[in-house]
C-alpha cells in the first residue's frame, strides 16, 4: 500500500458505542479523552487495571469481563484495540475493517486504520499531531512537539489571540513575588494577550520587558491622581481603557486579595459594568520566607501561621491587628509592610509575653536576583534592622521555624 500521510479529523462521538479491548496500560491513557469526548465506551477484557475498574465501578464505562469475541465490533463506531494478544488483535482489526469501522491498535500502527494522535488541550482548544507516515513514526517527537505547543499556549510564549472570542474587560492578575517564573500559567497567558497592562512597583517587573511593543505599560505608580487618591486614579485608568474595548491586565505583586486591593478594583469595575476576571498569585507572605530557606508551618514546631500588615504601628488607632493576642501564640508570624515599624512591633510583642529571644528573619526582595536574608532575634531586631539598612519590600517572619532550616540561627 503506497504511504500517504494520515486525514486528520476530529471524532464527535457522544453516546456513539466505542469499543475497547483490553483493560491495561493503554486503556487506561486512552480512556480518560473518551470520557470526555462523551462516547458510550464498552470495555472488553477479562482483567483491568485498579484505574479503569475504578472507571467501571464509578459508571464511566461498562466493562464486559471477558475476552474479544466474534461480533463485539460489529455495531461500533470506533475502536480501540489494545490486548496483551496479538492473534486476538489481529481477529478484531479483521472484524473493525470489514464492518467499516475505524480502529486504533497499540501493538501495529501499520496494520491500525487509525492513529491516536498526540493530543493537548489549552483554553477551549484541543492540538493534535501527527505523524505523517506509519514508518516514520516517532511518539516522543509527536509529544515533544504537542507538549511545546501547549506550553507555548498556556505560558502565552505562543501567542494566539482570541479574535472571535476574546471579551475586553480587567483582569487583575497576581504575579507572584517577583521571579518571572513565579505567575501562574494563565497570569502569563492573559499578560502577552493584553492591549494595556497596569503594573505595581512589587511583582515580576522582568515580564513587561518581554511584552511586544504594541502593549501599552502603565507604571501604577506613576499615574497622575491630581484630587483624586491614588487607588481611584487605578481604578479610573483601569475603567476607562476597558471601555475603549481594550484587554487590561492589572498585574499586581503576590496575590490580588492578599493586602492587594483586589476587592477595592473588582467593586469599581463592577460598578462601572467593566467585566473583571481575577487570577490568583503566589503570595509573598509564604514564597519568600520559602525562598530564604524559612517553612511557615514544620511538623513538631508550628501548627499555625499568621499572615499580618505592619503597615501601621501597634498602638496607631488604625491598626485592626490585634497584637496582644498575636504575642500569645505559638505559631508563625509573618509581617508583611513592617519594615518601618518593627522596633515597635517586637517591642509590643515582648510586652505581651513573647520571649525576647524569639528568632526573627527579614527577607528582602526575595525570590528575585537581590534576594537578602538578614536573621535577628525580637530584642535585637530594631538595631539590626538599621545596622544593615533593611529595605521594604520584605517579609518578617517571627517564630521558631526561622531557625529549622539550614540556615536557622540556632
Ligand atoms: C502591599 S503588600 C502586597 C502583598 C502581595 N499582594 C502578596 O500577596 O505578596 C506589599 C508587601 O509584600 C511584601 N512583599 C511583596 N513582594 C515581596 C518580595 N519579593 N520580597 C519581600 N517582600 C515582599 C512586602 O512586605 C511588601 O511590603
Amino acid at each position: 500500500m503506497a504511504e500517504h500521510p494520515a486525514y486528520p479529523v476530529g471524532l464527535r462521538l457522544t453516546g456513539r458505542r466505542t469499543v475497547v479491548l483490553g483493560g491495561g496500560q493503554v486503556a487506561q491513557r486512552r480512556l480518560p479523552a473518551l470520557i470526555a469526548a462523551g462516547a458510550d465506551i464498552h470495555l472488553v477484557s477479562p482483567e483491568a487495571t485498579p484505574s479503569v475498574e475504578a472507571m467501571a465501578d464509578a459508571g464511566e464505562i461498562t466493562w464486559h469481563r471477558r475476552p474479544y469475541a466474534e461480533g463485539d465490533l460489529a455495531t461500533a463506531w470506533y475502536a480501540l484495540i489494545a490486548t496483551s494478544d496479538t492473534e486476538a488483535n489481529t481477529r478484531a482489526s479483521a472484524e473493525a475493517e470489514a464492518h467499516r469501522v475505524w480502529c486504533v491498535r497499540s501493538d501495529d500502527a501499520d496494520a491500525a486504520t487509525a492513529w491516536t494522535p498526540a493530543t493537548g488541550t489549552s483554553e477551549g482548544v484541543t492540538v493534535a499531531v501527527l505523524t505523517t507516515e506509519a514508518r516514520g513514526r516517532d511518539p516522543r517527537r509527536t509529544a515533544a512537539i504537542r507538549d511545546a505547543v501547549v506550553e507555548g499556549l498556556r505560558d502565552g510564549t505562543l501567542v494566539a489571540p482570541h479574535h472571535r472570542t476574546r471579551v475586553p474587560g480587567v483582569a487583575l492578575v497576581g504575579g507572584g513575588p517577583g521571579d518571572p517564573d513565579l505567575i501562574t500559567v494563565r497570569g502569563r497567558r492573559l499578560l502577552a494577550e493584553a492591549d494595556v497592562v497596569i503594573a505595581d512597583r512589587l511583582g515580576p517587573r522582568d515580564l513587561l520587558a518581554e511584552l511586544p511593543p504594541h502593549v501599552e505599560v502603565i507604571d501604577a505608580a506613576k499615574i497622575p491622581y491630581g484630587r483624586f487618591m491614588a487607588q481611584e486614579a487605578i481604578n479610573n485608568a483601569l475603567i476607562e481603557h476597558a471601555k475603549q474595548g481594550k484587554s487590561v491586565v492589572r498585574l499586581k505583586g503576590g496575590d490580588p486579595y492578599v493586602f492587594g486591593r483586589g476587592m477595592e478594583e473588582l467593586h469599581a469595575l463592577a460598578e462601572a459594568g467593566i467585566p473583571c476576571t481575577v487570577v490568583p498569585g503566589i503570595s509573598s507572605s509564604i514564597s519568600v520566607p520559602g525562598a530564604a530557606g524559612i517553612p511557615v508551618t514544620h511538623r513538631g514546631v508550628a501548627h499555625e501561621f499568621t499572615v499580618v500588615s505592619g503597615h501601621v504601628a501597634p498602638d496607631d488607632e488604625r491598626s485592626l491587628v490585634d497584637w496582644p493576642a498575636l504575642a500569645k501564640l505559638t505559631g508563625t508570624l509573618v509581617v508583611l509592610m513592617g519594615v518601618d515599624k518593627i522596633g515597635r512591633i517586637a517591642e509590643t510583642l515582648v510586652a505581651h509575653g513573647k520571649s525576647p529571644d524569639t528568632p526573627v528573619a527579614l527577607v528582602q526582595e526575595g525570590t528575585t536576583a537581590a534576594q537578602r536574608r538578614v536573621d535577628a532575634t525580637l530584642a535585637t531586631v530594631a538595631e539590626t534592622v538599621a545596622a544593615q539598612e533593611v529595605r521594604p519590600p520584605a517579609v518578617i517572619v517571627i517564630g521558631e521555624v526561622v531557625a529549622v532550616g539550614p540556615r536557622g540561627t540556632a
